[in-house]
């Protein structure tokens, strides 16, 4: 395989450094905002020279971002060349024209570290619908993030300290806005349920909390509850459409969820026949990640291209039927109707089962005159 590299930040050198020791994957030109001696020669300022090139069969995107991002893929695959990406962002919202066109022009396109880093998530899960049928899928998508409340839970860090110190061991970017406010779980989501129920789910149709305002308080009325306060992300195929959402969720001691430490994920899914699959490891970082780049392009070689279904119909997301209580902690307990609570205690409150569209809607409702209100769903 002659392969080119968009990008040579953390994952490209990591995907540059394993391929150097496997015969089958020759990097034969990297394009780069800067040069360095280990580019020397195969260095490019200019796409043209990797797309333009007939001699490149491979095209691998680890630049991130949406532009140029989408244009470079697309147009490798008009070129005919196969691409892989472990950009979560475009492959979110290029999800359809990126199938579209590897069907079209007959090339693979593969994105296996987009979502989970280094676990093998999105090819176990396309693996696993075969001969049998996915109902539900989700977990822990974020490393940052399960850090963060991690550190806040075992050594009584507030939320910024924790934040600090992720940002100092290079879990967390300089704005960590994406995986604070669960946009980076969301884009994940989004694909894995693309993947999982063969259609397209739109990330701007997941609504989506995050933990930006967690308080010391939240995470001791989760212990108080036998509890631990995880962000997690869960879609379930329903009878029309699926449910699909993104909120910190209270997960009994005794589960699964509640087991994962530090920066590390768990993404279970849920089938017909084989039941409940759940993988774990190390959601992000410059090699486990790369390794997921590598063994895409490895597939390749071997035969294997895509592994998306080519159904992409939009799938209606709808979370009505989906039923829990709910935690809240707020300055505007007035904003949350008398009939759902089950029980109050001074700003903190539990709600009779409620739909997962509506307690969303009760969030939105007193985050109006409370903005550092907080909530998190009750997992059984
Ligand atoms: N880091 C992880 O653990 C991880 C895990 C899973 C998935 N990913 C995904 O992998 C992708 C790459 O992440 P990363 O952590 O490697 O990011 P990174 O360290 O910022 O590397 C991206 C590189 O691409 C360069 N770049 C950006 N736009 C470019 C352009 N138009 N032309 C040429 N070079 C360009 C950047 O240059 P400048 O720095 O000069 O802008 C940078 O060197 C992202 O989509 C990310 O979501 C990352």
């Amino acid at each position: 395989m002659k392969a080119a590299l968009l990008g040579h930040g953390t994952i490209g050198v990591g995907v540059d450094r394993i391929a150097a020791a496997l015969p089958e994957i020759d990097i034969v030109r990297v394009l780069a905002l800067e040069t360095d001696d280990e580019i020397l020669g195969r260095h490019t300022y200019d796409a043209d020279d990797i797309l333009n090139d007939p001699e490149i069969d491979t095209v691998i995107e680890v630049m991130g971002g949406i532009h140029p991002a989408w244009e470079f893929l697309s147009r490798a695959m008009e070129a005919g060349k196969n691409v892989v990406t472990a950009n979560k962002a475009v492959v979110a919202a290029y999800y359809r024209e990126l199938v579209a066109l590897s069907l079209e022009k007959k090339v693979a396109f593969r994105c296996t570290a987009a979502v989970g880093g280094g676990i093998p998530w999105l090819v176990n899960l396309s693996r696993e619908k075969q001969g049998d049928c996915i109902t539900k899928i989700g977990g822990i998508m974020n490393g940052t993030t399960n850090y963060i409340l991690s550190k806040m839970d075992h050594e009584g860090a507030d939320f910024s300290e924790a934040l600090k110190e992720a940002q100092r061991l290079g879990y967390a970017e300089k704005d960590p806005s994406a995986d604070i406010d669960g946009d980076d779980v969301r884009r994940k989501l989004a694909i894995s349920a693309s993947i999982a129920f063969d259609g397209f789910a739109d990330e701007n149709d997941v609504p989506t909390a995050g933990i930006r305002s967690c308080l010391s308080e939240d995470l001791s009325f989760a212990h108080e509850r036998h509890s631990v306060l995880k962000l997690a992300a869960f879609a379930s195929r329903k009878e029309l459409g699926i449910s699909a959402f993104v909120s910190p969720v209270l997960v009994p001691e005794s589960s699964l969820l509640s087991s994962v430490p530090g920066n590390l994920n768990l993404v279970t899914l849920t089938a017909e026949h084989a039941g409940e699959l759940s993988f774990a490891g190390q959601g992000a970082g410059r090699f486990p990640t790369a390794k997921n780049v590598i063994l895409d392009l490895l597939d390749i070689e071997a035969g294997n291209g895509a592994f998306y279904a080519p159904e992409t119909q939009p799938l209606a997301i709808k979370n009505d039927s989906e039923l829990l209580p709910w935690y809240f902690r707020t300055e505007s307990p007035e904003g949350i109707p008398e009939d759902v609570v089950e029980a109050r205690e001074g700003r903190r409150l539990i709600t009779k089962p409620i739909s997962v569209f509506q307690a969303f809607s009760l969030l939105e409702n007193i985050q109006k005159s409370d903005s550092a209100a907080f909530m998190a769903g009750i997992l059984s």
